[in-house]
């Protein structure tokens, strides 16, 4: 089963981000994990707006961790962890580890600096920059992360235009129906 894709813009990251954002359950977590500039709050952005949070969604970086009103009856906490010094007690004091075990939907950028704070089962997504594109890989760790990947690579989500690394089929053969 593929584990990666690749987005050729910041929108098709956004639109990645969006489908995935639909399957989203409360008590999902999605873990980030990438350099500066290779997406990440780009494609929170887009679970958002697939959770239908209104607001504008900005960068944590310096608030470390934003809560949003989804349509859905739970929240979503988008947290930054790139300016935690000492990460995993800053996060513990700022009570991180229990918003992660919250029942919303948690995305942590820089996910691996308090990774012993994850909750267990949560979906990796590492992004990694190609020029104007950028290859996400999804790691899933645990049984509800895993159906999401499965949901993703299964056509169950549209990630339209976006491409199989290492498959050569043009971007448009990958569009994939909506179900969702
Ligand atoms: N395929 C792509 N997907 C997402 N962002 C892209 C892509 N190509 C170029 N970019 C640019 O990369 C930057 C990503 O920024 P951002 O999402 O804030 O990264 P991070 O949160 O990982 O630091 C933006 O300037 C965006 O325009
Ligand atoms: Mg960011």
């Amino acid at each position: 089963m593929p584990s990666d894709l690749i987005t050729h813009s910041e929108a098709e990251t956004e639109a990645l981000g969006a489908a995935l954002g639909r399957l989203l359950q409360a008590g999902d977590a999605l873990a980030l994990v990438g350099d500066l500039g290779a997406g990440k709050t780009c494609l929170a952005r887009g679970v958002a707006a697939g959770l239908g949070v209104r607001e504008p969604v900005t960068s944590p970086t310096f608030i470390l961790v934003a809560e949003y009103a989804t349509a859905r009856g739970f929240p979503l906490y988008h947290a930054d962890c790139y300016r935690l010094e000492q990460a995993a007690s800053e996060a513990l004091s700022i009570g991180l580890d229990e918003l992660l075990l919250d029942d919303g939907v948690a995305i942590v950028e820089w996910a691996e600096r308090i990774e012993p704070l994850l909750p267990p089962d949560h979906l990796r997504i590492t992004l990694t920059a190609l020029d104007d594109s950028r290859r996400l890989t999804f790691e899933p760790q645990g049984a509800r992360a895993a159906e999401l990947v499965r949901r993703i690579f299964n056509g169950q989500c549209s990630i339209v235009n976006c491409q199989s690394s290492g498959d050569s089929a043009s971007a448009s053969d990958q569009s994939l129906p909506i179900d969702n």
